[in-house]
């Protein structure tokens, strides 16, 4: 079984680009099936999430090829088929089929969605949408839905779900008439999807905000888009950076999507220079970052739940006792048990995390369980003086593009092990 070798202890300095959002890119490609001709996409992240949706698209009879970095997709020859259970094992994002699918064909048939083991992950928003956009579902081990027509609907979200939100708007965008999304999520991979759609012809306004209005339209047209860069591969590489020390420009990064991570960073002690074109990190070996008071992950724009393995990994090495609440899933702290093996104190109550900063972490054999956990292992290790082995490969290869070459470009010892 691979696993990632780590000789740790070693501070990071020099420049990386970033790979293209995982979870920007993955619903514009089950968008796509909507539109009939080549649609490119630039800066597409050669990620197995990505590999995985560009599978089922082929399924459903798209043309799909990659072309030096750019992804190509030509649905114009697609067909409904029915997902099953392996279709759908590998992704969160393959969920988004049974939006597009029912747009463009009227009919779905798929199993319930893969994706990380971080809690119970059901579907009842996304199926509360496309009822209230006409489609009818039945719902066993697996989901079917079909309508004769798409109207549009005043759909009321109980709570910002990203995933049930993108299903609305690739199921309004060819309705009968206007839809209006209420306490719709506003994640910046919402916001991607909401230009991309308008890029394609579609007419989305209030993007950005909790308050979605889409106006259904006859047909989408292919073009090319350029996938922007993953906010959280970029808040990963800094806290790697400050786990380990040293100095890194992440060329590319977008600071207005990082607000809410960089914050607490600032006040923790770490050094921040922010262009235009990226952003520069730094924490000198001697400077000890302080603990985070308290962190609770939020819809956007709140502290992203997607960070917040990396930032319990960096808490274990700051001075002084840090507070971590995970309020959007209920099983997301699978890194707290490997950590502890390393010498971290941390005491795990329901959806808090109360972390008691130690001073070093000794190298282990860590166990990754999920792809951001995965993540964090490795930032943990790359702080460990001393040999580690981190295993869960097959989950960082789903979301990270190049996460091992990267680091070593950095100065990191760390190398894939085959096994
Ligand atoms: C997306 O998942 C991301 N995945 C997740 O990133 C991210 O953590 C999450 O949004 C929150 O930002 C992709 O984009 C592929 P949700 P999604 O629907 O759409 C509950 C990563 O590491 N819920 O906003 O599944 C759900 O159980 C992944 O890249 C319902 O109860 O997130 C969870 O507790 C992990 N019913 C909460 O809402 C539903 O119908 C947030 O889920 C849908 C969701």
């Amino acid at each position: 079984m691979a696993c990632i070798q780590i000789s740790g202890g070693c501070p990071l300095c020099g420049e990386i680009g970033l790979q293209g959002s995982k979870n920007a890119v993955l619903p514009m490609l089950a968008a796509s099936l909507l539109i009939p001709g080549e649609t490119r996409f630039f800066h597409c992240p050669d990620i197995a999430d990505v590999r995985a949706m560009a599978a089922l698209l082929q399924k459903l009879g798209a043309a799909v090829s990659w072309d030096k970095g750019v992804l190509c997709v030509n649905a114009a020859g697609a067909h409904p088929v029915v997902l099953n259970e392996k279709d759908m094992a590998d992704t969160r994002g393959c969920i988004l089929f049974l939006g597009a699918l029912t747009a463009r064909f009227g009919q779905a048939r798929l199993a319930h969605p893969g994706g990380c083991v971080i809690g119970k992950r059901p579907v009842d928003l996304h199926l509360l949408a496309l009822k209230a956009l006409g489609v009818v579902i039945e719902e066993s081990e697996v989901i079917c839905g079909r309508t004769k027509l798409v109207s549009g609907a005043e759909i009321v979200f109980p709570f910002p779900s990203v995933g049930a939100t993108q299903n609305a708007l690739l199921v309004a965008v060819l309705a009968a008439g206007t839809t209006r999304l209420h306490n719709a999520a506003k994640e910046p991979e919402v916001v991607h999807l909401c230009h991309f759609l308008n890029m394609a012809g579609a007419k989305i306004s209030g993007i950005g905000t909790a308050h979605l209005e889409i106006e259904g339209v006859g047909k989408l047209h292919p073009l090319d888009y350029t996938i922007p860069p993953d906010r959280i591969v970029a808040g990963t590489y800094i806290t790697a950076v400050l786990a380990a020390g040293g100095k890194a420009f992440l060329k590319g990064a977008d600071v207005g999507e990082l607000f809410s991570v960089i914050e607490p960073l600032k006040a923790a002690g770490a050094e921040f220079h922010l262009f235009a074109d990226g952003i520069l990190v730094k924490r000198s070996a001697k400077a000890r970052l302080r603990a985070f008071d308290y962190i609770k992950t939020e819809p956007y724009p709140g502290f992203p739940t997607d960070m917040q393995s990396q930032f319990v990994a960096l808490a274990a090495l700051s001075d002084g006792v840090s507070i971590i609440e995970e309020t959007i899933f209920e099983a997301r702290f699978g890194v707290v048990s490997e950590l502890k093996k390393m010498g971290a104190k941390i005491y795990l109550n329901e959806n808090k995390v109360v972390v008691e900063g130690v001073l070093s972490l000794s190298p282990e054999t860590l166990i990754g369980r999920d792809l951001r956990g995965t993540a964090a292992l490795l930032v943990a290790a790359l702080a460990a003086k001393g040999e580690s082995r981190v295993f869960g490969v097959e989950y960082l290869m789903r979301g990270y593009e190049g996460f091992v070459e990267n680091l070593k470009a950095l100065g990191a010892r760390i190398e894939f092990d085959a096994l």
